[in-house]
């Protein structure tokens, strides 16, 4: 079984919804034990439930991957209810969409402290204790296609994920001596709670014909790519990004 995660520990951020959420049984129906993190800790206890309904094992532990305590005591407390960690899936983000000339310090603040700062915080708690304990492991990091194309009202977003980019790609060379292995996911539109509003006022739609396989996708779309990097099937990749996007990026303007 080559995406077997049995044995396995993942620890997934933002898990309280959209693809965090997604991820996060994907893992557990594979066979790992779970540490499901989020600020929205009533949220956790319903997918706990519903892992442990096919029989899988999660634990729900509160973040905000912005406070360093808060990404210290989280990592902490999955290493001592589940054990060492050797799956970290950093997927908490969000977006706040402005025209350029509208953003405000307090926007930057928060997308670049969620999106890059929050991913670096948590990626470097987490592969300090696997360096440390020489378990190696697998990290993936969450981009977006944003990350080298420009769309409008996301300048913040999109800087902010192209440094996910880099990031994957310069930990991917220094954490190999460690056997642990940077990989991205880097999503087109996604159906989730952050891309709700701008699907209802209609704009999908004219995305959607933009798109060569004709539609949005589902977190589900993302299974296969999150399965090959966080298991042994991917043991020869490191600094990869994999687009997962229905051909959107690859499409002529
Ligand atoms: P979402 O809004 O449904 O989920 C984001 C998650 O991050 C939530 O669980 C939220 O509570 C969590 N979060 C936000 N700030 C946090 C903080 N300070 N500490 C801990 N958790 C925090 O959105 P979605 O779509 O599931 O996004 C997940 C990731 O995928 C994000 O990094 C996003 O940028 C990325 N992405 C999403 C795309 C889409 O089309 N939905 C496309 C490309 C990338």
């Amino acid at each position: 079984m080559p995406y077997d995660l049995s044995g396995q520990c993942a620890f997934v951020s933002g898990a309280s919804s959209g693809l965090g959420r997604r991820f996060a049984l994907v893992l557990a129906q594979a066979g790992a034990k779970v540490a499901i993190a989020a600020r929205r800790a009533d949220r956790l206890r319903e997918l706990r439930r519903e892992i442990e309904g096919f029989d899988g094992r999660a634990i729900p532990i509160a973040l905000d991957v912005q406070d360093a305590a808060s990404v210290r005591e989280a990592v902490a407390q999955a290493e001592t209810e589940l054990g060492a960690i050797t799956i970290l899936v950093n997927n908490a983000g969000i977006a706040i969409p402005k025209p350029f000339l509208e953003t405000e310090e307090a926007d930057w603040d928060a997308i670049v402290g969620t999106n890059l700062k929050g991913a670096w915080l948590l990626a470097k708690e987490v592969a300090n204790h696997m360096a440390r304990l020489g378990h190696g492991g697998s990290i993936i990091n969450v981009a977006s296609i944003i990350s080298d194309r420009v769309i409008g009202h996301n300048a913040v977003y999109g800087a902010a994920k192209a440094g996910i980019v880099h990031l994957t790609r310069a930990m991917a060379n220094e954490l190999a001596r460690h056997q642990i292995r940077v990989n991205a996911i880097s999503p087109g539109y996604i159906t989730t709670e952050m891309t709700q509003g701008f699907i209802e006022s209609g704009e999908a739609e004219n995305i959607r014909k933009r798109i060569p396989l004709r539609r949005l996708g589902a977190p589900e779309d993302l299974d296969g790519a999150l399965l090959l990097l966080a298991s042994e099937a991917s043991s020869f990749m490191t600094g990869s990004v994999i687009t997962v996007d229905g051909g959107q990026s690859v499409n002529p303007l």
